[in-house]
């Protein structure tokens, strides 16, 4: 199948919702491309003018115009539009790399869809991509070669931590890495609620809350200890974190987060079925 060059580095969003913006503030943001190189499109036209003219990309008339200018195409629809854009531009996406975001939609229903000519590859985001701090983790389809997978590197590593998966674990990712954000940012919002309660100052609260995160967050990344182990290194028995754990612990809180996940791993499997 030919190919574009590694080199060729146009990209091309269709869709120009929430993670849309956010991998082009976050691509942006690290100047792994300028925005003359970034074509957006949306179904009514409005979300993808408004885009550009935040963030200085070009709104294409068409989607097929919008692919034909681009060799990375990025599909940011919601899943269930997913398939339904892609089959509309099977001609256009002929020898172009098709990189996917949408939830639950299958490689192979993908490249079914594209008219069997794209080379696709899944990918799930989270929206932390926009500060430079996200994840995407990838699950290559038998059309995409190993440039796609070095070009799809070198073009998104400066804004996220990049792992490779084989696809039927991609449901289980988008519950964890995928939504994780919104569960942590949860958590993040009871411990602000919780220092107003308990006299701080909501910028204060804020503030130690989010650094308190990032940074149990930067133990685990930067030591080879485990959570249990630096948990351990904190809690002196009967002291005051001990006594915060054990009303976490009375409560079930891991269970309730592994249900959580386990919820969100069941809607994504329900989004594939449902395409
Ligand atoms: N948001 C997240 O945190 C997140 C994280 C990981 C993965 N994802 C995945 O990313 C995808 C997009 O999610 P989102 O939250 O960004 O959705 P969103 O904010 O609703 O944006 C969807 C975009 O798709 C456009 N669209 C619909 N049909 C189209 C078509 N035929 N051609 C071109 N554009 C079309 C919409 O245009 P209009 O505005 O005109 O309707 C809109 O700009 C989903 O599949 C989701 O599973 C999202």
């Amino acid at each position: 199948m030919p190919q574009e060059p590694l080199a060729a580095n146009k990209i091309s969003f269709l869709g120009s919702g929430r993670i849309a913006r956010a991998l082009i503030q976050g691509l942006l943001k690290t100047e792994s491309v300028a925005p003359h190189e970034i074509f957006v499109t949306s179904h009514s036209g409005v979300s993808a003018k408004h885009l550009a003219e935040e963030l200085g990309v070009t709104a294409a008339m068409s989607n097929n115009e919008a692919i034909e200018a681009a060799s990375m195409i990025i599909l940011c629809t919601k899943p269930a539009q997913a398939l339904a854009t892609i089959t509309t531009s099977q001609k256009s996406l002929a020898n172009k790399l098709l990189l996917s975001m949408a939830a639950g939609i299958r490689s192979e229903d993908l490249f079914q869809a594209a008219g069997g000519k794209a080379r696709i590859m899944r990918a799930m985001p989270n929206t932390s991509v926009r500060v430079g701090k996200g994840t995407i983790v990838l699950a290559p389809h038998p059309s995409t070669t190993p440039e796609d997978l070095l070009l799809v590197k070198k073009v998104f590593s400066a804004c996220a931590a990049l792992e490779e998966i084989s696809e039927e674990k991609m449901d289980a990712v988008t519950a964890l890495s995928g939504s994780g954000p919104a569960f942590a940012l949860l958590f993040l919002e009871g411990l602000v609620e919780a220092g107003l309660q308990t006299g701080l100052d909501p910028k204060i609260a804020r503030s130690l809350a989010a650094h308190t995160l990032e940074g149990a967050a930067a133990l685990i990344l930067q030591t080879e200890q485990s959570p249990q182990e630096l948990r351990a290194e904190i809690t002196s028995p009967n002291g005051t974190t001990a006594a915060g754990l054990r009303v976490l612990e009375e409560a079930g809180f891991k269970k309730i987060i592994e249900q959580a996940v386990k919820a969100a791993r069941l809607r994504a499997q329900e989004l594939a079925v449902t395409k």
